[in-house]
């Protein structure tokens, strides 16, 4: 079996990081492709000049021309604008719907047989754009940000409670938005449910700074967003991937019936392997739960309504050049 490829689109420090991560785990040869001249092919050659420091032996390449991302297994697209301070994740929505939805139609033009990974912003919108633009069969587009926001909240909680993360399990559902719903009484740690180890209030005040976990990191930076734990979050989940893991992670995948919804990305357990989304697991919700999942549902389907004509032009200039 040959080496896998990936594509990353946008060189910004979202895609080149989720790049270096990729390369440094050896899960594949990787591509960083963006409009600007000079940036991806810089970054990408610095970062095979630390390879004999590393210790990866994975090819880093970067480009202006999508023919060099041909043959791709997985396309990640972080490509867009970021999030500036006092900006929701939806303000970007039609700006980066053009952005994302052309970069989709190019690389699928050259890797047919790719899976699409989508890290821009609004994600769950953006998500659902390169699906339309693509017309991938819906288990192999899916989007990345429950895995970031619940290593967010895992954080937290290991801090919290002074212990390692690696005892820690959490779980978010919903978008990858301000309605996200971190579940405390399915998160654990060393398998004890986190309610029976974390007062109420402070529970609470974990679980709003878990929701507001990118607008702390937009704060604190004044200029950019978070990349770090976005670029580890990406890798985790190529990999689940590349090594058929059949590992059971929060991403957004697409819903056709369950949690009683139709025709939605949204934030949900979902079994990464060799297939792509190959299920999606259904977990009982209270009453409340249930409500505050359809705000959280309802908010993404507004976003993708509130495109209108973007989504319309983007769909009839699917497979032309941009
Ligand atoms: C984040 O959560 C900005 O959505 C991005 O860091």
């Amino acid at each position: 079996m040959g080496r896998k490829k990936v594509t990353v689109a946008g060189s910004g420090h979202v895609g080149a990081t989720v790049a270096q991560k990729i390369a440094e785990r050896e899960l594949a040869d990787v591509v960083l492709i963006d409009i600007l001249p000079g940036v991806p092919q810089g970054k990408a050659l610095d970062m095979a000049e630390s390879s004999p420091l590393e210790r990866f032996n994975m090819g880093l390449v970067g480009t202006n021309d999508y023919a060099d991302t041909a043959g791709s297994d997985m396309v990640v697209i972080t490509a867009g604008l970021a999030r500036k301070p006092g900006m929701s994740r939806d303000d970007l929505a039609a700006k980066n719907a053009e952005i994302v939805g052309g970069v989709a139609s190019q690389a699928f033009r050259h890797s047919p047989g790719a899976m699409f990974l989508v890290v821009t912003n609004p994600m769950d919108v953006m998500t659902y754009v390169v699906a339309e633009v693509t017309g991938l069969p819906k288990s192999r587009v899916f989007g990345m940000g429950g895995v970031l926001d619940s290593a967010r909240f895992s954080t937290f909680v290991s801090r919290e409670l002074n212990v390692s993360v690696e005892n820690v399990h959490t779980f978010v559902l919903g978008g990858h938005g301000d309605l996200m719903l971190p579940m405390a009484r399915y998160s654990t740690v060393a398998g004890v449910p986190l309610p029976e180890l974390i007062p109420a209030d402070r529970l609470e005040a974990i679980i709003r700074r878990t929701r507001d976990g990118g607008a702390e990191i937009v704060n604190l930076l004044q200029s950019g967003s978070a990349y770090y734990a976005p670029g580890a979050a990406v890798a985790e989940m190529v990999e689940a991937v590349f090594k058929d893991k059949k590992k059971i992670l929060p991403c957004a995948a697409h819903l056709a019936g369950q949690y009683g919804f139709e025709g939605v990305y949204t934030g949900v357990p979902a079994k990464l392997g060799a297939g792509g989304v190959e299920s999606i697991v259904e977990i009982p919700l209270s009453p409340d739960e249930k409500k505050a999942f359809a705000a959280s549902v309802a908010a993404v389907r507004d976003g993708v309504g509130r495109l209108g004509d973007v989504l319309a032009k983007l769909k009839s200039t699917k497979g032309q050049s941009a």
